[in-house]
Parts: structure tokens; C-alpha cells; sequence
């Protein structure tokens, strides 16, 4: 499913940047960390806007789902008040990015071993354009097939 892909490859491109954001924390070099969690954050924008207005949106219409989906949203958003309210200066401010770029992985985890799964056997036709049309809208370029 080209979706999916695109999907995967974006928590590829998301992980590997905060595997640099670690390193560069660690070695105290705070200019380099700043401008990659400002790219991070722009990138988990786009991702998750694909994910939430499209995938999620309909996965939603199943019931069972809607809990799951909820937790994976609030993920997004406890990720985004971090990102973007961490002062990197301070040893705190560095602490709380670290420990939630930690649960970035975990959180793609549910998402690639769960929820990407169950949508390949529950979702229709119809349900995948809609979320495929979502994705495109917000990436401005139509999925690599
Ligand atoms: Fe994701």
C-alpha cells in the first residue's frame, strides 16, 4: 500500500533526525540541536497532519479503534509541547527533548506493528482514497506509487 510507505519512510526520515538531535545534545552543540529540532518539528507537522486528517480520520469510524487513535494523538501532542516549549539552553529544557525523542520510537512502534496492519485488512476502497486524498492535500504532491 503506496501509503503506507510513504507512512514508513516518514518515521525513517523523523527517527534517523532525532538520533542526530541526541548526538548533537550530547556533544553540548545546542546551535546544530536547535536547527534540527525546528526541522523535526516541521517534519512531525506534516507526518502527523497526513496521519491524523486522513488515516486516523477514517480508522476512527470503527469504534474499537477510536481509544487507539486517541492515545496515538495524544502522543502527538504531548511530542509537539515538548518540542516546542524546551528551552535547549537549560539542562531540563535538553532533558525533556531527550526523553521525548525517546518515545518516538516506541510510538512508531504502535503505529507500524498496529495500527498500519489492522488498516491494510479493515479499511475500504473508499476509506483508503479518502485517506490517501488527505495525505496528498496536506504534503502538496500525490503519493510515490
Ligand atoms: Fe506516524
Amino acid at each position: 500500500m503506496p501509503l503506507i510507505k510513504e507512512f514508513i519512510a516518514e518515521h525513517e526520515a523523523v527517527y534517523n533526525l532525532s538520533g542526530d538531535i541526541r548526538r548533537a545534545l550530547e556533544q553540548f552543540d545546542i546551535d546544530t540541536a536547535r536547527a534540527q529540532v525546528a526541522d523535526i518539528q516541521q517534519q512531525l507537522h506534516a507526518h502527523w497532519a497526513g496521519e491524523e486528517q486522513g488515516l486516523f480520520t477514517v480508522m476512527r469510524e470503527d469504534p474499537e479503534c477510536a481509544d487507539y487513535i486517541d492515545a496515538l494523538e495524544a502522543e502527538h501532542r504531548d511530542m509537539t509541547a515538548v518540542l516546542s516549549g524546551a528551552d535547549l539552553m537549560t539542562a531540563e529544557g535538553r532533558e525533556q527533548v531527550l526523553a521525548s525523542l525517546a518515545s518516538l520510537w516506541p510510538h512508531i512502534e504502535k503505529e507500524e506493528d498496529g495500527l498500519f496492519p489492522m488498516s491494510l485488512t479493515t479499511l475500504s476502497g473508499e476509506q483508503w482514497t479518502a485517506a490517501i486524498d488527505a495525505w496528498e492535500r496536506v504534503h502538496g504532491r500525490p503519493v510515490r506509487r
